[in-house]
């Protein structure tokens, strides 16, 4: 079995590059050219602001501080077969993805402002709103490496912590116009059950960062990760996005995306839930 091993690794390591995608789907090349790409990925860009955002990301790139971060990765991202967090580091599709994110925000037209964005990886959403002049914070756990790699190539502060049920938010944090969540990890319950939060859980999570973190009139977007079905991953939490149609968010059902402009802080109302503080001691 070592053996099996030892040869998959070697093989992998001579031929560099698996020609699969993912389990999501896409085939990462963490360590092409970055302008290659950039390239590649520009095809599938939707129109032309979606076009002018992903450009001018790619361009504000420090191609020798990028080459630098692909060396420090490479012998990990030859020897595995799954890109896992490394798929981060291959910008252009997550260029495309987060341009698109702020397109949906009008990141290039709407006036400065601050931004917060919780669980934020490799943060390419704010790389894309800093490059409109924007001032954004991240916010998200220090593991892996990678992510505060990326967030220190595109110059990008983060405080560190976890969203955990029933606990609040450092207060170092402060309020924002702007709070995004996108792709969502965080849902889970303390004692690991399988399943993650429904919808009672996210009204008064909602609730609670519209009481702390926002200001107002104020932006609240989130782009759902798959959280339901046998496994918790199967499918999008419908209910919740079907909740936040009521309470006037714009909704893109392909994406289970919801953007919610505020004039004052939520309230779900029709929701049976307790309050964010009170949520997981017992
Ligand atoms: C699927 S990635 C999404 C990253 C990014 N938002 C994006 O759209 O590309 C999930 C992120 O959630 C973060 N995360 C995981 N558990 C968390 C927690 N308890 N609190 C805050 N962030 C968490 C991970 O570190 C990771 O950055």
């Amino acid at each position: 079995m070592v053996m099996i091993t030892k040869f998959r690794k070697r093989f992998r390591k001579a031929y560099k590059r698996p020609d699969r995608p993912d389990k999501d789907g896409v085939t990462y090349r963490p360590l092409d050219p970055l302008d290659e790409r950039f390239d590649a990925w520009r095809v599938v860009v939707e129109d032309d602001r979606h076009r002018a955002m992903y450009d001018r990301l790619s361009t504000m790139i420090d191609r020798d501080a990028y080459a630098a971060l692909q060396e420090k990765y490479r012998s990990e991202i030859e020897v595995n077969d799954e890109r896992a967090v490394t798929k981060y580091l291959d910008l252009a599709p997550w260029f495309m993805i987060h341009s698109r994110i702020a397109r949906l925000l009008d990141i290039d037209t709407r006036p400065k402002c601050s931004i917060l964005d919780i669980g934020t990886g490799g943060g390419q959403f704010l790389a894309v709103a800093k490059a409109y002049g924007h001032e954004v914070l991240a916010f998200d756990q220090p593991e892996p490496q990678i992510y505060g790699d990326l967030l220190e190539l595109f110059e990008i502060d983060r405080i560190e912590g976890s969203v955990m049920l029933g606990k609040p938010l450092p207060t170092a944090i402060g309020r924002f116009d702007l709070v995004l969540i996108n792709g969502q990890v965080f849902d889970v319950w303390p004692d690991k059950r399988t399943e993650r939060w429904d919808v009672p859980e996210w009204a008064s999570f909602l609730e609670y960062l519209c009481d702390t973190h926002l200001t107002y009139p104020g932006t609240l977007f989130l782009g759902l990760n798959k959280s339901a079905g046998p496994t918790a991953t199967e499918d999008f939490l419908w209910p919740l996005v079907d909740l936040a149609e009521t309470k006037g968010a714009s909704v893109e059902r392909k994406r289970a995306t919801m953007l919610f402009d505020l004039e004052d802080p939520l309230r779900f109302d029709t929701v049976p839930h307790q309050p964010w503080l009170t949520l997981g001691s017992e």
